[in-house]
């Protein structure tokens, strides 16, 4: 398990130019570029984790705008046109340049198995290498490596074939079935911090697969069977469905828990009935099961007013809970012991993986079903497996998940392999999801120690953002005001989950999470907002503004630059499931429109032409940034 401890909504600037950005983009080496992380950490105090797995899969990020993708293939050509067919396919080694805007390296990589000094490989190379169209420069430098700057003619045409697509450059890819368990709370109880992340990560996984074309199949997991379930439903019966004390289950659903805990713990004969009722609930007694489902209504209420309050993506229909497993879990059982890969233990059926032991070697098991005859945990996702292969055709699992339910699930996946449930051709991954810590430092809690109401932390968000959004503009109307302040509130939430790697650790610190600057949602919202304003004082449609994109000064070259790592950043984070990456794209690419706001006029340019050519490049990144808040699941309010 990888935790590291960051912090979030860091106010002020980052040490790094764009290149920087979307070269670890590339190299798969987590938003901090490594030659200046630890510049980056002393100045913020961030301790940060080793870079996250190399991404595979990486000829399903190519964009037809993004630099290094239209560059690969040249290179590519040239290589094999200098030293034969048997080096097609060979990586160019593209990689950001301090001297150019991206350097080849594959010279030196390349020299010793064509028997060549690394320059000379790079002379042959560019020899061969036709880029007349894109680069104005190609040099060759230091011992081998080729320096290509693209030319301001190419990047003014691909920056206005981009305003162009109504796509932006993100690759619509082949068609996978992408299954997503994420949010996945418990009936009766209050959903904490840990469920808001997965629900927040889920989510904007889900946007993101779905825009790059995939079926993607939500699932929600909750978590609505077992036995607590005999002491709930009796306590529902003796205070009846209607009375205000059900209603707690819609609003403070741990409150009706503990109260039905505290019975049991202290009325026996309470805990008599509640045992009976478990029986009968398991063996489907249809008033029994009535009141059940009642019980689980009241809790979707709950659920479905955080869903919306969060604007996430689930309904209803997405809901598959543990017990829409009940009836398969017996074969699943049989079908283990069957085929010997479960075993009667102590009186449990149990499955000994190799490689799963505890202290001293003792081989630790995935218990199928309890000696009492009872299922658990691991049988239910046993089905899951199962039935996302079998019933719903899944090429891709994602779990998303608390990181220390790695354990769990690797089990689960190597007994479903065991099984043959789990062909080498569907791959599951589990998306940890890092604890979220409070200013302590431990995990999030309220100030009286109790786990923190996600709807308060909602509440408190709004209210924050209603104070920065009434200081910054009092001139907006109240009712403006009112409108967007949840808005920010929760862009602000859910960006903070969404900025970090989603198997850190970090501290949730709201005024920072709120800030309109540094690395917060807020801030991007804002660089939004400005963009419509500007379109307002043109007394213009951003769509009307689609005249060509020239690219003249450096500002302008850097933005554009930016502009067209879009749509290979989003494949990106559909490969590596990692949100946090478009998140600091988006940092970057508002703070290259700031800098270009700053030096480059755009009402006021002199000339019609540049005037109408800084317009169009506002609008393509008021249109990337409106998107890529979208897949996160943020909205751009228009004013703020
Ligand atoms: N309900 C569980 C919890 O609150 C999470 C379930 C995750 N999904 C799964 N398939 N195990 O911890």
């Amino acid at each position: 398990m990888r935790c590291h401890v960051r912090t979030i909504g860091t106010a002020g600037a980052r040490p790094s130019s764009f290149g920087n950005l979307w070269s670890d983009l590339r190299q798969g080496q987590g938003v901090l570029p490594a030659n200046i992380s630890g510049r980056w950490n002393q100045y913020h105090g961030l301790v940060t984790g080793p870079s996250p797995a190399a991404v595979s899969g990486s000829s399903r990020t190519v964009s037809p705008f993004a630099p290094a993708d239209v560059l690969a293939p040249r290179i590519g050509a040239a290589i094999e046109a200098a030293f034969g067919a048997e080096y097609a396919g060979v990586d160019p080694l593209l990689r950001p340049s301090q001297f150019a805007d991206l350097q080849a390296n594959v010279a030196l990589s390349l020299a010793k198995k064509v028997g060549a000094k690394p320059r000379d490989v790079a002379e042959k190379i560019v020899a061969a290498l036709d880029v007349s169209d894109l680069a104005s420069s190609v040099e060759i430098s230091g011992p081998g490596f080729i320096n290509l700057t693209l030319s301001p003619g190419w990047l003014s045409g691909a920056a206005t074939s981009m305003a162009g697509d109504e796509r932006l450059g993100v690759p619509r890819q082949e068609r996978q079935i992408v299954p997503i368990d994420y949010s996945a709370p418990n009936v009766a109880k209050e959903m904490h911090a840990g469920h808001l992340r997965t629900t927040v990560v889920g989510d904007s996984l889900a946007r993101t697969l779905e825009h790059l074309g995939h079926q993607v199949i939500r699932q929600n997991h909750i978590g609505d069977w077992g036995t607590p379930f005999g002491m709930l439903i009796e306590h529902l019966l003796d205070v009846g469905e209607t009375s205000d004390e059900a209603t707690l289950l819609e609003v403070d659903p741990n409150s009706f828990y503990q109260h039905a805990r505290e019975k049991f713990d202290s009325d026996p004969a309470f805990a008599d009935r509640a045992r009976g009722r478990v029986v009968k609930l398991q063996a489907g007694d249809a008033p029994t099961l009535a009141v059940w489902n009642r019980l689980v209504g009241l809790s979707k209420v709950y659920f479905n007013r955080i869903y919306s309050a969060l604007d996430v993506t689930l309904t209803d229909g997405d809901l598959a809970g543990e017990s829409m497993y009940n009836d398969q879990l017996q074969a699943v059982c049989d079908e283990l012991e069957d085929r010997g890969i479960a075993v009667i233990s102590d009186g449990a059926l149990c499955v000994f993986l190799p490689g799963y032991t505890g202290r001293e070697g003792k081989p630790v098991p995935l218990i199928v079903r309890k000696s009492d005859g009872g299922y658990g945990y691991g049988t239910t996702d046993l089905a899951t497996v199962k039935y996302r292969v079998q019933q719903l055709h899944a090429n891709r699992i994602l779990y998303v998940i608390g990181s220390p339910q790695s354990l769990h699930l690797n089990m689960v996946w190597d007994t479903a392999r065991a099984a043959g449930w789990l062909p080498d051709d569907v791959e599951v991954v589990h998306v940890q999801i890092g604890n979220v810590l409070g200013s302590d430092r431990k995990m999030l809690r309220t100030r009286s120690g109790n786990p923190l109401r996600l709807m308060g932390l909602v509440d408190e968000a709004n209210t924050v953002a209603r104070k920065v959004i009434d200081e910054a503009r009092p001139d907006l109307d109240e009712a403006i005001r009112a409108e967007i302040a949840p808005q920010i509130g929760v862009g602000a939430i859910k960006y903070a989950d969404l900025s970090v790697a989603h198997d850190t650790e970090y501290v949730l610190d709201l005024e920072r999470m709120v800030s309109l600057t540094g690395n917060t949602g807020p801030y991007l919202q804002y660089a939004a907002a400005r963009i419509h304003s500007i379109f307002r004082n043109a007394g213009m449609a951003p769509d009307a503004a689609t005249a060509p994109i020239v690219v003249a000064e450096a500002a302008e070259r850097d933005l554009v630059l930016a502009l067209l790592q879009f749509g290979s950043t989003v494949a990106l984070v559909g490969d590596a499931l990692e949100p946090h990456r478009l998140a600091g794209y988006l940092f970057e690419l508002a703070q290259a429109f700031s800098s270009f706001y700053e030096k480059c006029p755009v009402l006021k340019a002199d000339d019609a032409a540049v005037r109408d050519s800084r317009l169009a490049l506002s609008a393509l990144t008021l249109r990337v940034l409106t998107q890529g808040l979208e897949l996160l699941g943020i909205r751009s309010p228009e004013r703020m």
